[in-house]
């Protein structure tokens, strides 16, 4: 069994996200969107509606487990005997800080191999936070997220 965890915010689940989760399926018998708590981030959404919404949003895959996580990536990832760690790589400037996240988590478990895929090109200018900064200014996010987000979006930013 070849499992992948692909951790992030998801502050929230994009339909850029949903694409990654989608070709990691095909490629992993197990995917396990990890969703870190992130606190110090202040996220829009709590730890337990990401949750929520990123599991509706990727209830037609069936090879695919959404958890929330609050400890050490690395060991998150050994504790779910993972193979690799996945990331999207959406544009050039994604990769400097991802090299060093790949690199960091290597140096502190030799074994954490990362993958990188990279989403349709269609769906490579969306960022969870420009889908919220669009949200909140009342702006139309429905071709960005699933429907169940738009909706949970906005509820949080209604007036
Ligand atoms: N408020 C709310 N959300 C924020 C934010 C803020 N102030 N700042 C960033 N974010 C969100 C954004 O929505 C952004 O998503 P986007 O790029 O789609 O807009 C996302 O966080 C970007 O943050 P980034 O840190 O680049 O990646 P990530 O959150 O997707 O994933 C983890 C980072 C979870 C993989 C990494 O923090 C991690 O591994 N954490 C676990 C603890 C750990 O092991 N740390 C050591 C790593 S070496």
């Amino acid at each position: 069994m070849k499992t992948v965890v692909y951790p992030g915010t998801f502050d929230p689940i994009t339909n850029g996200h949903i694409d990654l989760v989608e070709r990691a399926c095909k490629l992993f018998d197990n995917v396990i969107v990890s969703i870190a708590k992130s606190e110090k981030k202040g996220p829009l959404f709590s730890l337990n509606e990401r949750i929520e919404l990123a599991s509706t949003a990727l209830s037609h895959l069936d090879n695919v487990e959404v958890v929330g996580f609050d400890y050490l990536l690395v060991n998150f990832a050994r504790d779910r005997q993972a193979t690799a760690i996945l990331r999207g790589l959406r544009a050039v400037s994604d990769f400097e800080y991802e090299f060093q996240l790949a690199n960091m988590n290597r140096a502190l478990a030799q074994e954490a191999e990362t993958i990188f895929l990279t989403p349709s090109e269609q769906l490579s200018y969306i960022s969870s936070s420009l889908v919220r900064e669009i949200a909140s200014l009342g702006g139309n996010i429905s071709p960005f997220v699933h429907p169940a987000v738009a909706k949970a979006l906005r509820k949080k930013f209604a007036t």
